[in-house]
């Protein structure tokens, strides 16, 4: 089984490694530099960003509706200044991120399976990671309905699901790299669960803003769910990194 505290090895990434390099470094640097004393390399790279900044494109488009009973919607909302691309765009944003959480959970549970065996172990009981799973692909399917009830295209990325798709690359790929250990893997799992939350709290508030009623319902329940995976998260992570005793009961 792999060992889930780091050992100590031949690492050379750090200054410590060449001293005098490190005292000529720190001469011409001193400590980090505040903002107002960047070095003119720095202020040139960020009059560069900037330009580039100014003169891009936004990140992308919500797709008008393409059926009858969604210009309707769309319109009706329209009219009472309700945006409905707003909706319509955190629909999609939340729909591409449960895709990658479910992804990241499935990687995790091969990892879990590899080391810890069929079952998990009592720190982390597979059945409840599966269960997890589950929902988060229950979440996906829950918001693709919702797109295409209200006549959006639940297959379009939108630019939040753009946003979201390139944000949660970085933790898929943590999960995902085979040397990671299962509690590594559990800290990207913990800042998925931790925007889940976020996400589902912003969407509670539209449907409410939108009065779609039935919307509202599930996704206070998708949130409730979403704070029962962070709350056994968390748990999990401080229980393997700190040896923590307790953790909250998982609501199935
Ligand atoms: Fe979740």
């Amino acid at each position: 089984m792999k060992d889930q505290v780091p050992h100590m090895g031949s690492n050379r990434t750090g200054v410590q490694m060449s001293p005098l390099d490190a005292r000529r470094m720190h001469e011409q640097q001193g400590a980090v530099a505040p903002a107002a004393l960047q070095s003119p390399g720095a202020a040139a790279s960020a009059d560069m960003r900037a330009r580039y900044i100014v003169d891009a494109a936004p990140l992308g488009s919500v797709p008008p509706p393409g059926s009858v009973k969604g210009v309707l919607n769309t319109g009706v909302a329209m009219i009472s200044g309700n945006s409905p691309q707003l909706l319509l765009d955190k629909l999609g944003e939340r729909l591409a991120f449960e895709r990658t959480a479910t992804r990241i959970c499935d990687v995790l549970i091969t990892k879990v399976r590899a080391t810890q065996g069929e079952h998990g172990d009592a720190l982390l009981p597979l059945d409840i990671l599966l269960s997890m799973r589950d929902q988060e692909a229950e979440h996906f399917a829950l918001l693709a309905r919702c797109i295409e009830d209200i006549g959006g295209d639940s297959t379009a990325q939108t630019p939040g699901a753009d946003l979201v798709g390139v944000e949660s690359t970085g933790l898929l790929q943590a999960v995902g790299d085979p040397r990671t250990t299962v509690v590594q893997s559990l800290h990207a799992l913990l800042i998925s669960e931790l925007a889940d939350n976020s996400g589902w709290e912003v969407l509670v508030a539209l449907a409410a803003a939108h009065r779609h009623t039935a919307m509202l319902r599930e996704f206070e329940r998708a949130l409730e769910r979403e704070r029962a995976h962070l709350q056994t998260v968390k748990a999990w992570f401080e229980r393997h990194t700190l040896g923590a005793p307790t953790a909250p009961e998982y609501p199935h």
